[in-house]
């Protein structure tokens, strides 16, 4: 089997680390970092086209997440909710297709309003694919599939000896996204904290030591380019 070598990555995934301490070396509260990580969302949202890039999910608050203060937590909903209301329209007019990946139940029901209302007025759109992980863990993620498959099983619509990997995938929040080529983490951490665990298992990493706020498009562009190096194998042999 010849693998070819891979250009750029048409699909790119992030963890969007280290508002909190870009705003405290500013002596500023946590929530200033966050304001400033939602604008870098607009940049790099703005550079995916130049870098080829056709699917951009990114990592906006974890099932762990809500272990943070209240004020925190309300202040980051806050802020999903402005981005939309903000974004919405530049993103329809852009070609963007929004997506929201996680556990929708625990949220709150104007913010899971505007969501809908967003996937629904950009549904039409293919030119970038932005996925929006809110309240959403890798293992959570798992294990909601696996129980709705549990239940079609228990109904008799699927057999259980046919069970394998492509049919627990159909079930994942991602079913119709590919599986992300590159993943970033942000400030300098070396660790996936339960991001799309089923969906890297052959995906290359980049842990960059910049913080999200101060991640710009040319850094971004840097990072796409520089996977077009790798050599991914996907366990085969390279010829
Ligand atoms: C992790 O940094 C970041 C988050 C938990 C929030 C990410 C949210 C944004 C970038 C805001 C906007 C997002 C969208 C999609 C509008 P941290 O606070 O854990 O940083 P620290 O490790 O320095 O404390």
């Amino acid at each position: 089997m010849t693998v070819q070598p891979p250009t750029g990555p048409r699909h790119v995934a992030i963890i969007m680390d280290g508002n909190g301490r870009w705003a405290q070396a500013r002596g500023k509260p946590r929530l200033f970092g966050h304001h400033a990580g939602a604008k870098r969302v607009r940049e790099i949202v703005e550079a995916c086209p130049h870098a080829g890039v056709r699917y951009l999910t990114l990592f906006a608050f974890s099932t762990e997440n809500w272990k943070r203060t209240q004020s925190e937590v309300a202040g980051l909903m806050s802020l999903f909710r402005r981005y939309i209301r903000r974004e919405a329209r530049e993103l329809r007019d852009e070609g963007v297709r929004v997506r929201f990946i996680g556990d929708r139940v625990r949220l709150e029901p104007k913010l899971v309003r505007m969501m809908d209302e967003l996937e629904l007025m950009t549904a039409h759109n293919d030119a970038l694919h932005l996925t929006i992980a809110i309240n959403y863990g890798g293992r959570d993620e798992i294990g909601r599939a696996t129980k709705r498959l549990a239940r079609e099983v228990a109904a008799g619509r699927i057999d259980a000896d046919s069970v394998d990997e492509t049919t627990l995938a159909r079930f994942l929040d991602t079913c119709v996204l590919p599986d992300p080529d590159l993943v970033i983490r942000t400030s300098g951490e070396a660790r996936i904290s339960n991001f799309l665990l089923w969906q890297s298992a052959y995906s290359e990493y980049e842990f960059v030591d910049t913080l999200w706020p101060d991640f710009t498009a040319r850094h971004f562009g840097d990072v796409c380019r520089a996977y077009g190096q790798r050599d991914r194998r996907f366990g085969a042999v390279t010829a």
